[in-house]
């Protein structure tokens, strides 16, 4: 399903997928912004999440890891057979949910390791602070400096870090690649790849469609709210039409 209208709402699965949202819709109060979104995601698999600004990425994000705002008011969402729609923020992180923001939220006042610890104490507890220094040997060799004074790269991979900390099976990354040099970007991507490796389901936005789409296994593109494509993302890297249309690339 690859046409360039708004893409129908699917039928309720009988079996969702590993993650699965159907026919989502969320208000910011009166505004109208997430307008029926459904995603199918196998466990393991990189998801890139693209669209023009103000398409309604972020506030998808914002509405899996039940943030609050904005408020969704009709769908599903299952995440290993957990019904994630009828949780709370808090519960959708217990249940292995971890969202990633754009703006990093690295705790001023703290080290490295205490940004780490800290996300530690959350049960169910994740992976040891070694296993997270091996994954990203900067933040072990920077592991006493106050995290806000890191480089924006070695700020995304504490963010990261931080939310291996807790046991988590679905990883929403927004922007994770924003302001960052293209080897710094690179070394990102290798871990994500890692991630995948050992079966964290990940969600990825990016404006930099072409890096995403090279590390995913599927592509959605939304557009005001709605999902307008929905594919491999080796078939929206070869679809010229699309890509221009949405991406811009
Ligand atoms: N807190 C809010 N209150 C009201 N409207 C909002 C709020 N946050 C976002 N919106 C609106 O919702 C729409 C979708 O925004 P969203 O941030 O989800 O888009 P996006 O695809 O992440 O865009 P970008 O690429 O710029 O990050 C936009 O029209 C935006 O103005
Ligand atoms: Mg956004």
């Amino acid at each position: 399903m690859n046409q360039m209208s708004t893409l129908r709402a699917p039928e309720r699965p009988t079996e969702p997928a590993y993650f699965s949202v159907w026919d989502m819709h969320a208000y910011y109060g009166e505004s109208y912004i997430v307008q029926g979104i459904s995603l199918n995601i196998h466990e393991g698999e990189i998801l890139a999440l693209l669209g023009r600004n103000g398409a309604g990425k972020t506030s998808t994000l914002r509405s899996i890891a039940r943030a609050g705002s904005p408020m969704v008011t009709h769908g599903e969402i299952w995440l290993d057979h957990q019904a994630v729609h009828e949780m709370g923020a808090h519960q959708a992180a217990q249940a292995g949910i971890a969202l990633v923001p754009e703006d990093r939220r690295i705790i001023q006042g703290l080290t490295v390791e205490e940004n780490l610890q800290l996300a530690q104490i959350a049960p169910p507890k994740g992976w040891s602070l070694e296993r997270i220094y091996d994954l990203f040997p900067r933040l072990g060799e920077r592991r006493k400096q106050e995290g806000t004074t890191l480089s924006g790269g070695e700020q995304q991979m504490l963010a990261i870090g931080r939310a291996l900390a807790r046991d988590i099976k679905l990883l929403l990354l927004d922007e994770p690649y924003e302001g960052l040099a293209p080897v710094i970007v690179h070394e990102i991507e290798k871990t994500l790849m890692q991630i995948r490796d050992l079966g964290i389901t990940t969600v990825i936005v990016e404006q930099n469609a072409v890096a995403a789409l090279q590390l995913a296994d599927r592509a959605v593109i939304l557009d005001t709210g709605t999902v307008v494509y929905d594919d491999t993302a080796q078939h929206l890297l070869d679809n010229k039409e699309m890509r221009e249309e949405y991406l811009a690339i």
